[in-house]
């Protein structure tokens, strides 16, 4: 190329006007206008205006005509002052344009399947497999440009509070912590797999043992799950982790990063300590441990109205050990039966709810749905203690408490998005703490750890171990913004003697516990220090900086929900002697799908 750039399409403003400049780009956009074409060119940082007049450089005026959206060029000229009325303020470099004297064409584009000026213009699948196209849009630009300010945030944060930054391997032994792991084949050793790691759990707990006391990573992790607009199976954390530490120093370290990166990305102060709620309250009040604290519409207790009214379906409930929890929906009276039967539908479907059930405020009483079974005088009282006002609707769903307060919960926000209530402008983080340390899945019938099998229990807790295990707290906080999980950790187990205990308790037996997690139980016999950390999940944290609801929105090269890469069709099939090599045979079954 001969002409390369002296500026790029962002920089020159007023006080450039009579430089003779340089500029390379794409052409963002064209109009025609006789004698005169006026290109908009665009590179990362901005748009330029160029001028082509026939009448001053008839060469590159004739070039200018023949060429397109996308076209990659490089003009040469002045920059010249815009008059007064043809300013833009919207554009930073509005004031001016450069008046082109000389153009190279640098590469002609083919018609594009999508216009980058507007990104809807496609659906996601078309603009997945050109996703480079769909990276020339201004608002992934503004996203990812953001995305790698919020690295080097990260990483001065970390460094100055004395933090190394240590990599770990990406090939790992799989030692399974929750989710179902990606595998690679050996080829040196035929009939074994390396795992790609769900995080760096276990060697940030070993570096800890080595004495790095103060650990932190930004790092790919590879999940093989369920996706959603929130996961991806190949994420990044911040992963960290630190020794001689309680809850207290965790939090302070994470409170301190947060509000440094809110403060530099959105330049929002955040308070220097966040709030705290305990997994039982934030269940109780907002039916999930993430929620959204922008707006209120909390969840009540309504059992006392049970036992005076004639619903007798809710007295099973609670004669069974259910809850009956409510909701009140302000202003919500005039969702028609339709309005409801849809939310009804959507929570049975999709919240395991057996149904929901309603009631209106009007005059003095409550009316339609469940009401005819709740006499005058308990009507009353169920509109002063719930404070119901005229015009507000009563959901109330009795169930188990594992579906009464999770699907209430999905209520609450689908209200909160049908009725506006979310102020896009407020940033809500909360710590959650005291969660379970075990949970019973029903499918196994067994106990599971709710975070990972080397959380440590509440110091309280431990003598119930054997007794009512369910009933244990651990030592593991998530931090919440705005209703998404943005980091989870805990305290950690370092006692070799308790390991053992908990993987016990969890079903691992003890020949199960050494073949997977030996390594981890011989290390935590040879000088353990107390430790503890945290992971944030990068890419959702980056997603609230820059306000958007999409993972995809913030990764360079996403898959789709079913783990797809659309741009370069992975996953895809490998040629057999790549096969023979790994000593892989694919069931004849799968040959034939292919
Ligand atoms: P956890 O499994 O909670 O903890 O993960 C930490 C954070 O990572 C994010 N995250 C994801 N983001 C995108 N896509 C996914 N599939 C995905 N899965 C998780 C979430 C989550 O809060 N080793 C522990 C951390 C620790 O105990 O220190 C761990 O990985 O934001």
């Amino acid at each position: 190329m001969k002409l390369k750039r002296t500026h790029t399409c962002g920089q020159l403003r007023r006080g450039d006007v009579g430089a003779e400049v340089i500029l390379n780009g794409w052409i963002h956009s064209r109009r025609d206008h006789g004698g005169l074409i006026f290109f908009d060119l665009r590179d990362r940082y901005g748009k330029t205006q160029v001028i082509f007049d026939e009448s001053v450089a008839k060469a590159a005026f004739a070039k200018a005509k023949g060429l397109g959206m996308e076209d990659v060029i490089a003009v040469r000229g002045p920059v010249v002052a815009r008059s007064t009325e043809n300013i833009n303020p919207k554009m930073v470099t509005g004031e001016i344009d450069m008046s082109c004297t000389e153009l190279e064409v640098l590469n002609e584009a083919e018609p594009l399947p999508f216009l980058v000026t507007d990104r809807e213009s496609a659906n996601e699948d078309l603009r997945l497999t050109y996703r480079y196209l769909e990276l020339r849009t201004e608002q992934l630009q503004h996203n990812l440009i953001t995305r790698s300010k919020i690295y080097q945030l990260v990483r001065s944060y970390f460094t100055g509070e004395q933090f190394l930054e240590i990599e770990t391997p990406f090939l790992m032994k799989s030692t399974p912590e929750g989710a179902r792991d990606y595998l690679v084949p050996s080829r040196i050793h035929q009939g074994k797999f390396y795992a790609l790691p769900q995080s760096p759990q276990i060697y940030k707990q070993l570096l800890m043992i080595a004495g790095y006391d103060r650990y932190f990573q930004i790092v790919k992790c590879f999940r093989d799950e369920d996706l959603r607009a929130d996961r991806q199976p190949e994420f990044t954390q911040i992963d960290v982790e630190l020794s001689f530490v309680d809850e207290e120093d965790i939090f302070a370290i994470v409170e301190g990063l947060i509000g440094r990166l809110f403060k530099e990305i959105q330049g929002v102060q955040l308070p220097a300590a966040f709030p705290r709620l305990t997994h039982r309250e934030a269940m109780e009040r907002y039916g999930t441990d993430k929620p959204d604290l922008r707006y209120e519409l909390e969840l009540q207790e309504f059992a006392p109205f049970v036992e005076p009214s004639d619903f007798n379906v809710f007295k099973a409930v609670l004669k069974s050990g259910g809850r009956v929890k409510a909701l009140v929906a302000t202003g919500c009276a005039r969702y028609s039966r339709k309005d409801i039967d849809e939310l009804t539908a959507w929570l049975t479907r999709y919240h395991r709810a057996k149904g929901l059930a309603w009631m209106k405020a009007a005059g003095d009483g409550l009316e339609g749905g469940i009401a005819k079974f709740f006499g005058d005088d308990l009507q009353k009282e169920i509109i002063t203690q719930l404070d119901v006002k005229e015009g507000d609707l009563l959901f109330i769903i009795g169930d188990r408490a594992k579906v009464a307060l999770p699907a209430l919960g999905a209520l609450r926000v689908e209200l909160a998005r049908r009725e506006g209530l979310v102020n896009t402008d407020e940033v809500r983080p909360l710590w959650i703490t005291d969660f379970p340390l075990l949970e019973f899945d029903e499918e196994t019938q067994r106990h599971v750890a709710v975070h990972h099998p080397f959380t440590a229990p509440h110091a309280d807790d431990i003598q119930l171990l054997d007794t009512d295990p369910g009933q244990v707290r651990s030592r593991g906080y998530d931090l919440v913004i705005n209703g998404h999980e943005i980091a989870g950790g805990s305290i950690r187990i370092h006692d070799a003697n308790l390991q053992d205990r908990l993987f016990r308790l969890l079903g691992i037996s003890p020949d199960e516990a050494e073949a997977k997690f030996g390594f981890l139980l011989k290390a935590l016999r040879y000088g353990a220090p107390p430790h503890g950390g945290i992971a944030f999940g990068f890419d959702r944290l980056v997603m609230v900086l820059v306000g958007t609801g999409q993972i995809r929105d913030v990764i360079a090269f996403p898959k789709t929900t079913s783990a797809l890469s659309l741009m370069d069709g992975a996953p895809s099939e490998v040629s057999e002697e790549q096969l023979k090599e790994l000593g892989i045979r694919l069931d004849e079954k799968m040959k034939d799908s292919q």
